[in-house]
């Protein structure tokens, strides 16, 4: 394939897109792009300057002050992505922007309509040149809506806590599996009911439904729709 393309991937919280994204990026030779990591980037830095961000989960966050604070961290963060690490401001953060506090407090950063416009801007700015693979909740319906490929990844809630639940206990992180259901099914909430650019299949993408499918079984399915060309927007 000589022509530059771009896959998007989308769907819900833990439904296994970077795992697989990863995977799919390597086998085909494209760039991979994980822009959840990116809101998780700027959720980490708004915390490690202290602000307090559990006003967005309330109805009124749009009239809070500390949304400019949080817009300026937006405008003044440096993310890059090397291979499949993600660098804040010149500094390798993979592991610190995947911590629980993190997780419970990105969905209210990503909700803010100036962030994602920031984050839109260097998705496609980063991808301008090469084929790439882009995993997330809005890259089929907003970010790349005439993408050349895309996947809507999904798979029942209880799996996918128990995904997580394996991926978290691999690293040796102990967590109670009931709680991690409910905050999967809250930032799904909050992502699927937000107004701006919120979590939705896009009409043209194809639903995969990884429930009872192994982890090759959908880079071989996603791999080979591809080859084929057989998903192709043209
Ligand atoms: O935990 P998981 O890997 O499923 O989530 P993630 O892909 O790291 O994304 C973390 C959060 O970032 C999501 O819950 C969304 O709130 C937000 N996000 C978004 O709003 N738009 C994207 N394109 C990607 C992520």
């Amino acid at each position: 394939m000589e022509k530059k393309f771009i896959i998007a991937i989308d769907g819900p919280a833990g439904a296994g897109k970077s795992t697989i994204a990863k995977l799919v990026a390597k086998k085909l030779g494209i760039i991979y792009i994980d822009t959840g990591a990116m809101y998780r980037a700027i959720t980490y830095k708004c915390l490690l300057s202290g602000i307090d961000l559990r006003f967005l989960s309330e109805d009124d966050y749009e009239s809070n002050s500390l949304i400019s604070d949080i817009i300026e961290i937006a405008k003044n963060t440096e993310i890059n992505f090397y291979g499949d690490s993600i660098y804040v401001d010149e500094k390798n953060k993979d592991d610190e922007i995947r911590s629980s506090e993190v997780t419970k407090n990105v969905s209210g950063v990503s909700k803010i309509k100036e962030v994602r416009e920031i984050m839109v801007l260097l998705q496609r700015d980063i991808t301008q040149k090469s084929s790439a693979l882009l995993d997330g909740r809005d890259i089929g319906t907003v970010v790349f809506p005439n993408a050349d490929y895309k996947f809507f990844l999904t798979a029942e809630v209880s799996e996918r806590a128990r995904r997580r639940y394996n991926q978290l206990l691999e690293k040796g992180i102990e967590v109670d599996f009931d709680s991690l259901v409910d905050e999967i099914r809250a930032r799904d909430e909050q992502d699927m009911n937000r107004k701006v650019s919120p979590l939705k299949k896009a009409s043209d993408a194809i639903e995969v439904d990884s429930t009872n499918m192994s982890i090759q079984e959908v880079v071989d399915f996603i791999t080979k729709t591809v080859l084929e060309g057989s998903g192709r927007n043209v």
